[in-house]
């Protein structure tokens, strides 16, 4: 059966994103496809749509059938490689990018992927079924210093050596998404975060997007769009400063003019965030922050 996924700020992706209908347009994360029907619905015959996803099954399971649409199941922090095996022509050619961050509805709604703390399954949470780390290596093997890294890092959490401890004092015993949500009795928020944290660092994400934002430059032609939906603000806080610098550093080089060297026009950068009207018709709409911007 088909899982459909309620995509996310699909008008203004559509808006911004398509500008020659007749151009190649690349959808980084496919999972159900909901971005990538609006894109083929808005271009031309001629128009051609490339579209990654990493988990095997949201290819499997929600292909489209439309000779103007290829499938990579693969990462994106490979694409230019991939692009370049394929066809070098694409390289420096394509008219827009994006990327739709995160898990897809149906990955967290399928209970033995382990991404949620609403069923009870082994910890997994991995995007790629191919890879070997999952949440449970992590927590079964991760020194008390890397578990206060991620926890740090990517949970945001101030005080991440209490929750370390807890889970060293406990791995023994925790093998699924309810141990880890009976062992700290919290609330959602926290819980959450804990979460976010372990699955930000199964599928490194915060890497394969450095990986993406850094190869963007060498795809897109100039006047080509960037759009980017970020669901926390470790992925905004990075997107945000690549639009404004055109590295992954986020530092503002300069020529002699004091006119910024960045390769995207900052004008072009837009923030649509907590839309209400959005966010009553799609609850995973509440965190998300859309950038979009333009190759010059
Ligand atoms: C939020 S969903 C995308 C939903 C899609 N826009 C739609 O409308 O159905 C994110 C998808 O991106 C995939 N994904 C996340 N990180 C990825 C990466 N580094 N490379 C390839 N796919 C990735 C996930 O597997 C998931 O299917």
């Amino acid at each position: 059966m088909k899982y459909f996924h309620k995509p996310v700020f699909l008008a203004e992706v559509l808006e911004h994103l398509i500008y020659d209908i007749n151009g190649i347009y690349i959808d980084t994360t496919f999972g159900s496809g909901g971005h990538a029907r609006g894109i083929l619905k808005k271009i031309s015959n001629k128009g051609k749509l490339i579209a990654f996803d990493q988990d095997q099954f949201s290819i499997l399971k929600n292909k489209i059938c439309d000779k103007r649409i290829i499938f990579f199941n693969a990462n994106f922090r490979n694409i230019k490689q991939i692009l370049k095996d394929y066809n070098k022509q694409v390289l420096k050619n394509v008219s827009g990018i994006m990327a739709d961050l995160g898990v897809s509805s149906y990955q967290i709604d399928t209970p033995q992927r382990g991404f949620s703390i609403r069923f009870n399954n082994i910890l997994d949470m991995r995007m790629d079924l191919s890879k070997n780390k999952s949440a449970l290596n992590i927590i079964k093997t991760y020194s008390f210093e890397n578990l206060n890294n991620i926890f740090y890092k990517y949970g945001e959490f101030k005080n991440p050596k209490r929750i370390s401890r807890k889970i060293l004092l406990n791995r023994k015993f925790i093998n699924t998404t309810f141990d880890l949500v009976k062992l700290f009795k919290n609330n959602i928020k926290f819980l959450s975060r804990l979460f976010q944290a372990l699955r930000i660092e199964v599928n490194d994400e915060i890497n394969a997007l450095k990986k993406l934002l850094k190869q963007s430059i060498n795809l897109l032609k100039p006047g080509g769009i960037l759009a980017i939906i970020s669901y926390h603000s470790l992925e905004d806080r990075l997107v945000k400063n690549f639009f404004k610098s055109g590295n992954i550093h986020g530092i503002i080089r300069s020529d002699n003019k004091g006119n910024n060297l960045s390769q995207f026009k900052k004008r072009f950068t837009k923030r649509i965030c907590h839309d209400k009207k959005e966010i009553s018709k799609n609850n995973r709409a509440t965190s998300a922050i859309l950038r979009i911007t333009q190759k010059i």
